[in-house]
């Protein structure tokens, strides 16, 4: 790739769209889309419906956007959807593989169709099967394949081609946790091992945090946010207070932090205390009166930690605040 032309902060655009919208009969399923996606991992996030399979299949050049635009490696999707295809490696949401194939004819044959010949091809099948961790299966008809080990199969024929770029559409559905684990592992490795854009879909807001540089949230067909994970995650200026016992003993302290003029809310077994208004508390620390209040109370102090954004806090709706 190029640093030409207009960069972002991750190097020249893989993926640039300009108020595109998709409308179905019933439904617009991407609504004035503006988006740029550059190199490393990006997860592209919403609930079931947001619009990720079918942003997918636009930049694919597979479906045609109803207005805007999008451009993939530099392609129109609209007229080079063919260049865009031999450069891009689609996982598709669904189960596609032909039962009666085993995966290593099967990944060879993908290859030959990216128009690799026999021999590199193979020799490509072998390797990328050995990526997904599905060597020793690979020989045995995928109709009796495992949901993790289809989904694998499913991988290593987006890869088996050396693409520039991936689309990865659910590449968790259906695994078990620890699964899941080794298929994000293996999304973060085709990024930072082999240098290969992805964008990776899933509708699990927190679990793309841990392999993406980059975040896109979509909300029925709309744009919610698109920002760096680091931007995501970072310190929110609140203080987490923990303390022991239960929600009692938590009420308590929250309550009592209110009565002293802080402004807090229950999160799930701490205090958030949220940085107070400027003039209150002059001269005297939060973290120092959330001390003196956990010990006024005879509560056992956890702990007191900087609090953070999660990437989860995007769609929840704000705590009740606590009252004295
Ligand atoms: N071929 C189609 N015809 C009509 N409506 C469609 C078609 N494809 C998708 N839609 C609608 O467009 C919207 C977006 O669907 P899409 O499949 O892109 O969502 P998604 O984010 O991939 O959801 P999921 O997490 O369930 O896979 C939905 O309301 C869906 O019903
Ligand atoms: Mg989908």
């Amino acid at each position: 790739m190029t640093d030409e032309g207009d960069v972002d902060s991750r190097g020249a655009p893989v993926i640039r769209t300009r108020r595109l919208t998709k409308e179905f009969p019933r439904v617009r399923a991407l609504d004035d889309l503006d988006l740029t996606v550059g190199s490393g991992v990006t997860g592209l996030v919403g609930a079931n419906g947001a619009g990720k399979s079918t942003m997918i299949k636009i930049l694919l050049g597979l479906l045609p956007p109803t207005s805007g635009e999008a451009e993939v490696l530099g392609h129109d999707v609209r007229t080079e959807g063919a260049a865009i295809r031999a450069r891009v490696g689609y996982m598709p949401e669904h189960d596609c593989l032909p039962g009666d194939v085993n995966a290593s004819e099967f990944v060879v044959h993908m290859g030959r169709m990216s128009g690799l010949p026999h021999a590199v091809a193979r020799e490509r099948a072998a390797d990328v099967l050995r990526h997904v961790g599905l060597a020793e299966e690979r020989y045995r008809e995928m109709g009796g394949y495992s949901t993790g080990m289809k989904q694998r199969a499913k991988l290593a024929q987006a890869l088996v081609h050396d693409p520039d770029l991936v689309l990865l559409d659910e590449p968790t559905n259906g695994l078990d946790p620890t699964s899941r684990e080794d298929m994000l592992d293996l999304v973060r490795r085709i990024g930072t091992d082999f240098g290969i854009a992805v964008l990776v879909t899933s509708h699990l807001l927190g679990e793309l945090e841990r392999v993406s540089d980059h975040v896109i949230v979509l909300d029925a067909g709309r744009l919610l946010r698109s920002s760096a994970t680091s931007e995501f995650t970072e310190t929110t200026g609140t203080l987490l207070v923990e303390v022991l016992g239960s929600a009692t003993e938590r009420d308590l302290l929250g309550n009592a932090l209110a009565g002293r003029g802080l402004r807090c809310h229950p999160v799930a077994g701490a205090v958030e205390v949220l940085p107070p208004p400027d003039g209150l508390h002059e001269g005297s620390d939060v973290r120092d009166l959330v001390r003196d209040t956990v010990i006024d109370l005879d509560l056992g102090l956890v702990r007191i930690q900087e609090g953070r954004h999660r990437i989860q806090d995007v769609f929840a709706p704000p705590e009740e605040a606590m009252q004295p």
